[in-house]
């Protein structure tokens, strides 16, 4: 029986710089010719990727958007993710579940034991492998973004929203060492990657 992949996700507040390591781990596993799929949540799906859209632009309530963050999820679980573990392909993904607790708990307020209930439900038993936390101030990120982009909803909440997801993100990784790699977001973007890569060696090593 094939060995079951890696799912590996990347988190933190936006502008922190984890979609800029995701796209150097890829690169990095698409030259060791380890097979992968790389996702985003919400999205990832052609439904997932419509809730997207309403998720980021369309006004609504803090319950609204958590219950329909855990249905893209839902899909993309069931359609993507779950298929491709069980191939042995790697999966990395642009955000997860880490990300409900940190912007729909954390920034929003919604209570942690109705989150815990949604993921339970949603995913049952499945967790990320590693997730990699790139850490840094909201105000840096802040800064980040906006150089590069209009502000999406989430985008445009005030900076104490984002002490707040910063905050949740940093308990979680704290309550679970042993999956989360912090990083500091403010560091050199190879070293952090090669510090990423050096976690990942001995999965690497099984592989071949
Ligand atoms: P992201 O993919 O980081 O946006 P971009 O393409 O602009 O880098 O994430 C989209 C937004 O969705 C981000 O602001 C965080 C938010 N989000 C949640 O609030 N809860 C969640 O569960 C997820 C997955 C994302």
């Amino acid at each position: 029986m094939r060995m079951r992949g890696k799912f590996l996700t990347f988190e933190g507040v936006d502008g922190a710089g984890k979609t800029t390591q995701c796209d150097a781990v890829a690169q990095a596993l698409a030259a060791r010719g380890v097979a992968f799929v790389r996702t985003r949540e919400p999205g990832g799906t052609p439904l997932g990727e419509e809730l997207r859209g309403l998720l980021l632009h369309r006004a609504m309530e803090p319950i609204t958007e958590a219950l329909l963050m855990f249905a893209a999820r839902r899909e993309h679980i069931a359609a993507v993710i779950e298929p491709a573990l069980a191939r042995g392909q790697w999966v990395l993904c642009d955000r997860f579940t880490d990300a409900s607790y940190a912007y729909q708990g954390g920034g929003r307020g919604i209570d942690t034991t109705r989150l815990d209930t949604l993921a339970q439900w949603v995913q049952g038993a499945l967790q990320p492998d590693l997730t990699v936390l790139a850490d840094v101030a909201p105000e840096l990120a802040q800064a980040r973004r906006a150089r590069v982009r209009e502000a999406d909803r989430f985008e445009a909440e005030a900076l104490e929203f984002f002490l707040r997801v910063r905050a949740a993100y940093r308990a979680r990784a704290q309550a679970e060492p042993q999956r989360f790699i912090v990083i500091d977001g403010a560091r050199s973007p190879d070293a952090v990657t090669a510090e990423i890569l050096q976690r990942l060696e001995p999965w690497l090593a099984a592989q071949r």
